[in-house]
């Protein structure tokens, strides 16, 4: 598929530390509905829910026979074992579960998550089958001190480390700046698209001659909104958005999938 090089444009929400069973319930079911009813016929991104542990089970339920799929917002690297408070991979794939987000940066800042940590819950994510969603991102202070680069090709390097080519063909990379995530301010679409950019190139180096970053899809995150998203979904290299704040009432979040359609639409324009 043309410069797109056939990643999918990806659509998530993180819901984060919110909504109890009921409400979870009641925001899949008007995600659910509103897809149904505003997009008929059209080309959908993959859309992903994020809700948490507690209401994959009602969030399952509501996207059966959508187009919605589900994912957890974290997981423990291990199969099974005396981990209190853990839960394992195998546990999300007996509920279904499809994606999983890996090493966001709250998990970093506040529960001692590391590049380390983060590459073995990326390589057991990859052996169970479920799409590992690896959070990256330079904090306000890197930023400051031009270490962006640097600090993302780092996380990307140490996530992805020993994992064989077609296995990183299967990982789906968030751009996060953490100065950006919750705080309303968004990452200049032109710099966000530049780093995302300089990730893909990064895989590339890391797998030479193999050209999978092409294919690797590439989200940003940080404050994506109704009013941000159709000119990041113009970018080369943003093929989709992590998404939290927005992600919380269906009728923030719908305009978003609207926006990921878009993008879907104008690649296959290019590539009919
Ligand atoms: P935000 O969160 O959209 O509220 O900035 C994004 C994220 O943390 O994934």
């Amino acid at each position: 598929m043309s410069s797109q090089g056939g990643r999918k444009t990806i659509i998530a929400g993180n819901w984060k530390m919110n909504k109890t069973p009921a409400e979870a319930t009641s925001l899949a079911k008007a995600i659910v509905e509103g897809v149904a009813s505003q997009f008929k016929g059209e080309a959908l991104p993959e859309i992903v829910l994020c809700p948490t542990f507690v209401c994959l089970s009602e969030v399952l339920n509501q996207v059966k026979g959508s187009p919605c799929k589900v994912g957890a917002q974290n997981m423990d690297y291990r199969d099974s074992g005396a981990f209190t408070g853990e839960i394992a991979p195998p546990m999300l794939t007996a509920m279904a579960v499809q994606y999983v987000l890996i090493g966001h940066s709250e998990r970093r800042q506040f529960f001692g998550e590391t590049n380390e940590s983060v590459n073995l819950k990326v390589k057991a994510a990859l052996a169970h089958g479920l799409v590992p969603v690896m959070c990256v991102g330079e904090l306000l202070e890197q930023r400051e001190q031009g270490l962006t680069d640097s600090v993302v090709k780092e996380q990307v390097v140490k996530g992805l480390a020993g994992i064989a080519a077609t296995d990183a063909a299967k990982v789906v990379v968030a751009y996060e700046p953490v100065w950006a995530i919750g705080t309303g301010k968004t990452c200049e679409t032109p710099e966000a698209n530049r780093v995302c950019g300089l990730i893909r190139a990064e895989i590339d180096s890391l797998y030479s001659g193999t050209n999978i970053g092409a294919g690797v899809s590439i989200l940003y995150g940080g404050s994506v909104k109704a009013s941000t998203i159709d000119e990041q979904m113009e970018q080369e290299h943003i093929d989709g958005a992590l998404v939290g704040g927005a992600s919380l009432k269906a009728e923030d979040f719908l305009p978003l999938i609207k926006g990921g359609a878009k993008r879907l639409k104008s690649q296959l324009v290019k590539t009919s």
